[in-house]
């Protein structure tokens, strides 16, 4: 009991309508004697093109005072001439994720039943793809030299310390274990990338001798893919680097049942800073302010938040709701983001 101090990001495009549909469903989820003190953040494009700012450290500095965050989605109009590529992305959304610590990037991946999607006999799909979030490429140690010449030369650096591969590996095989398959496979593309991937394998197979229930696999990041899309069955835990975990994860998404459905968590598992609870899925600028976003993966995002902050039974009836709404689609009949909201809300009532 008590109030849970949520910060609220709605950010851009459909992030704004699918934010508005997870929230109705929290307050209806809210356990008893739980109230959610909501603070909103204006943060995104709208703010950059009127006054240039992306992430006042000020802002930063509230936001971390809150017990989670809900983020919508961040990024602009694509080639928008006033909205440089990357600058909400990096500058907001990535800044985020380093700044709090965000190093376990969760992505839970199920079929859920009745849910049609592109493989013809996929099996019993559910597993949780543990992507590490403060790392690899992403972390903007490179630069271009000669840019606009032909002999421009652009890097990207992938940062892997032993620092942040164990943290996250650890949590992977923590998770592993809880589950009821205790089944981890590192993806990663070891044979090409002999640096990165070296410090990844050493680790994983130094963890590993401390889990000696968990099953381990390794598979290369491209033949990771093909059974992914043959046999994505046989997947439990995944733990991957920042990169690859963006891409599987989409992949993940495509053959669940789509982008519309797939929810995650940026977690500081050692609760030192706030987490953040956020679709997937992008801005969707192609059908921005039409209602026609599915907010269903912002909904389950809540749902890991509730979790997240130890209220499971709320999660749990959020899902619940889901897997029933989910179950009662017509097939071709299109809602409008709203009703969905609506619906998810109204069996969480009950
Ligand atoms: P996207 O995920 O926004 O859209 C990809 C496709 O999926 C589009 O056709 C879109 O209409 C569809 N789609 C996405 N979410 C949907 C939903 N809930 N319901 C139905 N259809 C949905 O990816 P993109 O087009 O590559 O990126 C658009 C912008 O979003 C870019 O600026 C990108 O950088 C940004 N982005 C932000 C995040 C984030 O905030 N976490 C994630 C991905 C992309
Ligand atoms: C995601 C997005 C982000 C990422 C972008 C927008 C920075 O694609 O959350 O999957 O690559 O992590
Ligand atoms: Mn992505």
């Amino acid at each position: 009991s008590g109030a849970i101090k949520l910060a609220v990001i709605p950010g851009d495009g459909i992030g704004q309508e699918v934010t508005t549909e997870a929230l109705k469903v929290l307050e209806v989820a809210s356990p008893a004697g739980v109230k959610f003190e909501q603070t909103r953040y204006d943060l995104g494009a709208e703010r950059y093109l009127a006054t240039g700012e992306v992430l006042p450290d000020s802002v930063l500095g509230e936001i971390r005072e809150h017990d989670a965050i809900l983020l919508g989605a961040v990024g602009g109009k694509p080639n928008d001439p006033n909205l440089p590529p990357g600058i909400l992305e990096r500058g907001l959304l990535l800044r985020l994720r380093f700044e709090l610590d965000h190093y376990v990037n969760l992505r839970p991946s199920r079929i859920f039943p009745g849910v049609p999607g592109p493989l013809a006999d996929p099996g019993e799909v559910d597993f949780v793809v543990v992507r590490e979030g403060t790392e690899g490429p992403y972390t903007g140690n490179g630069g271009a030299l000669r840019v606009g010449t032909p002999h421009e030369v652009a890097t990207e650096v992938s940062v892997n310390t032993a620092f942040g591969v164990e943290r996250v590996v650890r949590d992977a095989f923590a998770r592993a274990q809880r589950r009821p398959r205790k089944k981890l496979t590192l993806v990663h593309k070891t044979n090409v990338l002999v640096n990165a991937g070296s410090v990844w394998w050493r680790i994983f197979q130094a963890v590993a001798a401390e889990y000696p229930e968990v099953t381990t696999d390794y598979m290369h990041i491209d033949a990771a893919m093909i059974f992914m899309t043959t046999d994505p069955a046989r997947f439990d835990v995944i733990v991957t680097d920042n990169l690859f975990g963006d891409i599987i994860t989409d992949l993940a998404a495509a053959i669940t049942g789509g982008i519309g459905l797939a929810a995650s968590g940026n977690v500081n598992p050692d609760r030192t800073t706030p987490s953040m609870f956020e679709p997937v899925h992008g801005s969707a600028p192609d059908i921005a302010g039409q209602q026609k976003a599915d907010p269903t993966a912002a909904v389950l995002s809540a749902s890991l938040l509730l979790d997240h902050l130890g209220h499971a039974d709320a999660a749990a009836a959020i899902e619940t709701a889901v897997v029933e709404d989910l179950a009662a689609r017509t097939p071709g009949a299109a809602r409008r983001t709203s009703e969905i909201g609506d619906a998810i809300a109204a069996r969480v009532a009950g």
